[in-house]
């Protein structure tokens, strides 16, 4: 009773700390990756308020300016590679962890996971980190061909889901002449040559 009393709170205080950090259309997007996070969470036997409280978190840097990014980043230690040099922005998901950790106290490993791989990927991320990699994408607003696979796809298959997403992202990418971030290529590879052995083990 204390504990869930305790993980409400958490909620309620990620849900302020997003809503105090965002513009409207931003918190928006937030709540319903939340929803859809949560959602997906319960289809796949995770824990949702975790799972919903790491898609609270997720976007909550994203509106911090390029400099100020890099400044955060080096003050705290945050790896920061050529990529986050040329495009600062890949740093929000790092940040906001690591503002979650210093700002609500949150210390759950996997949780920060999730905020901080939910922009490109990890290889071997774990179901939170994937649920919300996912919802981000198919959360309702969003819109594009695929959406409505995608969607179906995710409630069957978590890692299939992901892999599909990250092949979609790359594939624009492409289109763009844009490079994709190493970690997307790794993160694609690791569930490619995962997936099967993956999908196995959820079945259970
Ligand atoms: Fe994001
Ligand atoms: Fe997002």
């Amino acid at each position: 009773m204390e504990d869930r009393a305790k993980t409400h709170t958490l909620l309620e205080e990620a849900d302020a700390f997003a809503r105090s950090r965002l513009s409207e259309t931003r918190y928006g997007h937030t709540v319903r990756v939340a929803d859809t996070t949560e959602d997906l969470a319960r289809a796949h036997n995770l824990d949702e308020n975790r799972a919903r409280l790491a898609a609270l978190l997720h976007d909550a840097a994203r509106e911090t300016r390029p400099e100020e990014f890099l400044r955060l980043a080096d003050e705290w230690d945050l790896p920061v590679g050529e990529p986050e040099r040329q495009s600062p922005k890949l740093l929000h998901g790092p940040v906001a962890a690591e503002l979650a950790r210093r700002e609500l106290g949150i210390e759950d490993e996997e949780i920060l996971e999730a905020v901080r791989a939910h922009t490109t990927g990890k290889p071997g991320m774990g179901p939170i980190a994937l649920v919300l990699y996912v919802a981000d994408k198919i959360e309702p607003a969003r819109d594009y061909p695929s959406v409505g696979r995608l969607r179906e796809q995710a409630r069957e298959d978590l890692h299939g889901a992901a892999a599909e997403s990250l092949r979609r992202a790359i594939g624009h990418n492409d289109k763009r002449g844009r490079a994709t971030h190493p970690a997307s290529l790794e993160t694609l590879e690791w569930l490619e040559a995962d997936h099967t052995a993956q999908s196995r083990v959820e079945q259970k």
